[in-house]
């Protein structure tokens, strides 16, 4: 089509008006200077800067973010040859999977939670029984419903396909000519075996190519990180002043926003550029028919102080004093009993099913379960019934999708296997 300069004079001739008219429904949009701080403080322009990782001496290495990368999308790293860390956690899926419950070699009993910012996040897990992405990592490698392998499976792995890679980053591969093609501290009893019965040597020699692999795996992680949304558009909009098509909010979108900072008190836990105060709370929410009792974070507090792999290990590259997380952890308090991590609500509208185990099918139901606030089946909830009207319910619901801008992550090479290609 060809536009005459008519046309264009028009339309620069109309622009000052059509933005004073954004301008006038940012106005009506009526917020004091306090509430514009506050919103502000929920913009990803608010994110601190990339926080060092000191236990990862790769943690920046571009290096280590390529092979991290490969290793992430590996099904040879499984027990099956069909379990990659991508199977759960999909690229295209925010990195998740939108399941309720994840499936790898076999059934977890919680739902996949994504990767995107975890680097933002001192502690792992719907239990926080992980400190760093690096030890995190490591924990699905051998659980026997995830990659179901052991780790000299994968250090074997490591000397036939990345050799060159790995010993670039890492230095020298140990000899394993000597080392079992399946030995691990994992449940299953040949492996069990076969790993007791190397000496210490041999079994650091594994761990360490083990722990190099979750460092190589937590670099590329970090890497992965929300993009700006709607929301923060908005925000953008609101600190300068102006207003376009491109970065308001319709009338709904701004109600359930003011609900969600003022009313509803979402901003107690959903605080921040991420929407999470990264803690761990009792929400009440319902038990998973068939599953084993889950305590969460009463549970994880401790797990997280006898991990092999955490901050103050010897695989760590910190030294203890850089590992603060770990002093000032609170354990065995009785407000721990079933909290789950908060988790970050950028993007949520795309990641149903809902909660620690995808108890709930949609925001909606999420939103019901916050206006009844039920009793917890463990410990005790820390919501309040909420007075909330159906129409104010809808509102929040329009401004949580608001949140939803997608997330980046280094380019794929030709040479990783698409993600899907492991389903
Ligand atoms: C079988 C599916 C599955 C596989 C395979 C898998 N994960 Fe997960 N991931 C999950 C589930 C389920 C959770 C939550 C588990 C829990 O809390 O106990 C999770 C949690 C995480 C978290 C914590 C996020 C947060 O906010 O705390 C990270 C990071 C992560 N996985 C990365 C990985 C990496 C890296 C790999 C590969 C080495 C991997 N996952 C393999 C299902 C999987
Ligand atoms: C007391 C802290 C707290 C408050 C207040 C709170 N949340 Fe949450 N929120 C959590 C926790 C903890 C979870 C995860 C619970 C679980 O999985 O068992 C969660 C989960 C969610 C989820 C599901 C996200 C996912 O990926 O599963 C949504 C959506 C959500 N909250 C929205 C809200 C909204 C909207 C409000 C205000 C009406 C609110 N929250 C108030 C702590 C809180």
């Amino acid at each position: 089509m060809k536009i005459h300069w008519t046309q264009i004079a028009a339309a620069v001739s109309l622009y000052p008006l059509l933005t004073a008219v954004h301008a006038d429904t940012l106005q009506r949009d009526l917020w004091t200077p306090a509430e514009i701080e506050q919103i502000s403080s929920l913009s990803l322009r608010a994110l601190d800067a990339l926080p060092p990782d000191p236990s990862n001496r790769v943690a920046d290495d571009p290096r280590a973010v390529a092979l991290g990368q490969s290793l992430f999308f590996d099904t040879r790293l499984s027990s099956n040859g069909r379990v990659s860390c991508a199977t759960c956690h999909l690229p295209e899926r925010e990195f998740q999977d939108g399941a309720p419950l994840a499936s790898g070699v076999g059934t977890t009993s919680r739902r996949t939670m994504t990767v995107a910012a975890t680097a933002h996040s001192p502690f792992l897990f719907w239990d926080g029984r992980k400190d760093s992405q690096w030890s995190q990592a490591l924990g699905p490698l051998e659980s026997p419903v995830e990659h179901g392998g052991t780790r000299a499976q994968y250090a074997h792995v490591i000397a036939a396909n990345y050799r060159t890679e790995y010993e670039a980053i890492f230095g020298a591969i140990p000899d394993l000519k000597r080392i079992p093609s399946i030995a691990g501290p994992v449940p299953e009893a040949a492996a069990a075996r076969a790993w007791a019965g190397l000496s210490d040597a041999q079994r650091d020699a594994v761990t360490g190519i083990y722990v190099n692999i979750g460092k190589a795996i937590a670099a590329y992680e970090r890497r992965i990180q929300y993009r700006a949304s709607r929301f923060d558009r908005y925000v953008d909009g609101l600190r300068q002043a102006t207003s376009t098509p491109q970065n308001a909010l319709s009338p709904d979108e701004v109600a359930g926003l003011r609900l969600f900072i003022g009313k509803a008190n979402c901003t107690q836990c959903h605080n921040g550029p991420l929407l999470t105060n990264n803690e761990f709370h009792n929400t009440g929410v319902p038990v998973r028919p068939r599953l084993p009792a889950d305590a969460g974070r009463l549970a994880g507090a401790d797990t997280v102080l006898r991990d092999e792999f955490n901050c103050r290990s010897r695989w760590s590259d910190a030294n203890p004093a850089q590992c603060a997380e770990l002093e000032y952890l609170v354990t065995g308090a009785h407000t721990l009993q079933r909290a789950f991590k908060v988790p970050s609500l950028r993007n949520v509208a795309q990641r149903a099913p809902y909660m620690h185990a995808g108890q709930l099918a949609t925001l909606r139901e999420v939103l019901d379960h916050y206006r009844r606030a039920p009793a917890a089946p463990a410990g005790h909830s820390e919501l309040k019934p909420l007075r909330l009207a159906a129409n104010e319910l809808q509102q929040l619901e329009a401004f949580l999708h608001t949140l939803s801008g997608g997330t980046t992550a280094p380019p794929m090479p030709q040479s990783v296997t698409a993600p899907n290609q492991n389903r």
